[in-house]
């Protein structure tokens, strides 16, 4: 059975107080709605990891990620963080490839491809993001697109590695934005994903990888969105800031 996962993306938002206030209040809340094939993962910035693990820590299934991490092991990259840095503090979950990085910052399926394998080399799990925008779902194969995403950099992994990774399917345009995908929409994209993981890896990988959907996901789009059969969860952004509203996307997963 796949693993159920509720993901929030803070972003860069919140103070050191108002990021141990906002994990408080969602361990009180939520602690005790996450069952053994469930887990809840925070992704506060990574200047406040080690305190949300102290918050987190009798809080059965739930982890913390990183939001990013640098491709390079160490050296002259200021600003950056590594792979061993986060591993040297325990983190065990990264994402990697959110649209806002790859928009902004310039990651390409290559950069990716390399911050996937460093991940990996230091026990690392890779949340992968991958996503169409507005104009490539309207003008284009935006299935094939975001298959070729996955491709280029997830592919040249092997089967046991990939049994370590998750997909977090966001199309650009649900993001930020209020415009949630249909369920309809994200477990086509879904399915069709599973369906190239199981070309590629066989079935029972495909079968094994909880592909998360993200973009807009609210109170009140989750539990539609969470009872199809493709999609195991979901990567919340906005929603994700407020403990109430997370909460009862935890309870609907
Ligand atoms: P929103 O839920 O705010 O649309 O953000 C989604 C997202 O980018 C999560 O990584």
């Amino acid at each position: 059975m796949r693993n159920k996962i509720v993901a929030g993306n803070w972003k860069m938002n919140k103070t050191m107080d108002e990021a141990v206030a906002l994990t408080s209040e969602i361990v009180n809340m939520a602690k005790d709605e996450v069952s053994n094939d469930a887990k809840v993962i925070l992704c506060p910035p990574a200047l406040y990891l080690t305190t949300i693990q102290k918050y987190i820590a009798d809080a059965p299934n739930f982890a913390v990620a990183a939001q990013n991490l640098s491709d390079k092991l160490s050296g002259a990259f200021t600003g950056e963080i590594s792979a061993p840095m986060l591993q040297s503090i325990g983190v065990k979950y990264v994402l990697i490839g959110h649209s806002e990085r790859r928009q902004y910052f310039n990651e390409t399926n290559a950069m990716l491809a390399e911050k996937v394998n460093v991940a990996l080399a230091h026990d690392i799990a890779p949340i992968f993001c991958c996503g169409e925008s507005l104009e490539q779902r309207q003008n284009e194969d935006y299935i094939g697109f975001v298959k070729n995403q996955i491709t280029e950099s997830l592919f040249h992994l092997s089967a046991e590695q990939m049994r370590s990774v998750v997909i977090a399917y966001e199309p650009i345009w649900a993001i930020g934005t209020g415009l949630t995908a249909s369920a309809e929409q994200a477990q086509e994209m879904h399915a069709a994903l599973r369906a190239h993981l199981a070309d590629k890896y066989g079935a029972e990988v495909a079968e094994q990888t909880s592909i998360l959907y993200g973009g807009s996901v609210s109170a009140a789009s989750a539990p539609e969105l969470f009872a199809s059969a493709d999609i195991d969860g979901g990567l919340v952004g906005g929603a994700s800031l407020k403990s109430r509203e997370f909460t009862e996307i935890i309870k609907a997963r």
